[in-house]
């Protein structure tokens, strides 16, 4: 078979199978599956695929047809300007996640030199960002899941930030050191609710400890709040990532906790996404 024939067969299997975008997710296979990029690929449309990689070919599309990730599947996602591992210990990293650092930067000049901390760190996405564009700021990340600790840790060395992100494995209710003039965090927020209306794709693939916010959806945002008053400096900066419909009440917790709120910034698709407040006392 051609790469022709082959894109054509993958996407007509991953479209009887109702998956969203079949041609995109098909070439990405097939790039993945002979090494090649996606230029290449339709630029040599007619070239030949030995048997061997057929097999494996048809074993990334057996396993996007079972709704797998195709960020899992490929084994990376980009976020902001960078390319993340991701795999199923680990929340793929979202775009609207990006929203975080573009109000993170405004409240970090460049050459500032200020001490961050990232809770719930998953693949590392949010604070490796962050440290490539302000290199002089020092950071401290932490993941209750050991396995999305040893997968950021990845990620850091990758983008050569081994030694400037000290990344812990530890509850957040467990987590003492303070003094932070920034705290950054994107917390499992979806309520139960929502949970079961999730698609398959996200559902039964990322971790549910990293999506589930109990029964309200604010467990870990309520968590979040009560322990960066206790870590932050006076004037520290919390900047929260928060689901649909969470706004009020979460501007409800911070204030009861004496946080002035800021901002309160919308995602692409116009939803309140991203709250950046201050500790005031
Ligand atoms: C929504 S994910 C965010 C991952 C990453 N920061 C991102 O934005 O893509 C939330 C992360 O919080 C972690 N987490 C959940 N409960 C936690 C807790 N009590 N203490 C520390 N981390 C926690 C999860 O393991 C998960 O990696």
């Amino acid at each position: 078979m051609n790469y022709h024939e082959i894109l054509t067969n993958g996407t007509s299997y991953l479209k009887k199978n109702k998956i969203k975008n079949p041609y995109l997710d098909t070439e990405l296979l097939l790039s993945k599956t002979i090494n090649k990029k996606r230029e290449e690929i339709l630029l040599n449309i007619y070239n030949k695929v030995e048997n061997r990689e057929i097999e494996k070919f048809k074993y990334y599309l057996f396993r996007r047809r079972q709704k797998e990730p195709i960020a899992y599947i490929m084994g990376y996602k980009y976020f902001w300007r960078y390319k993340f591992l991701t795999n199923k210990s680990v929340l793929i990293p979202r775009p609207d996640t990006e929203l975080i650092i573009e109000e993170t930067l405004n409240y970090l000049p460049i050459h500032n030199s200020k001490k961050i901390l990232d809770i719930g760190t998953g693949s590392g996405c949010i604070i490796i960002s962050l440290i490539k564009e302000r290199p002089k700021c020092k950071a401290t990340a932490l993941d209750i899941s050991l396995k999305a600790i040893k997968v950021a840790k990845t990620n850091a060395k990758l983008h050569q930030l081994e030694n400037k992100i000290n990344f812990i494995n530890i509850d957040i209710d467990k987590y003492k050191s303070s003094n932070y003039d920034l705290i950054i965090s994107n917390p499992p927020y979806i309520d139960n609710i929502d949970f079961n209306r999730l698609e398959d794709d996200i559902k039964s693939h990322e971790p549910k400890l990293a999506l589930s916010g109990g029964s309200d959806g604010f467990k870990n945002i309520n968590k979040v709040i009560i322990k960066s008053r206790k870590l932050l400096k006076i004037n520290g900066k919390l900047i929260l990532e928060i689901g649909h419909k969470q706004k009020n009440k979460t501007i409800k917790m911070l204030k009861k906790n004496s946080f002035y709120i800021n901002k309160v910034s919308k995602d692409f698709s116009k939803t309140d996404r991203c709250i950046v407040s201050t500790r005031l006392k």
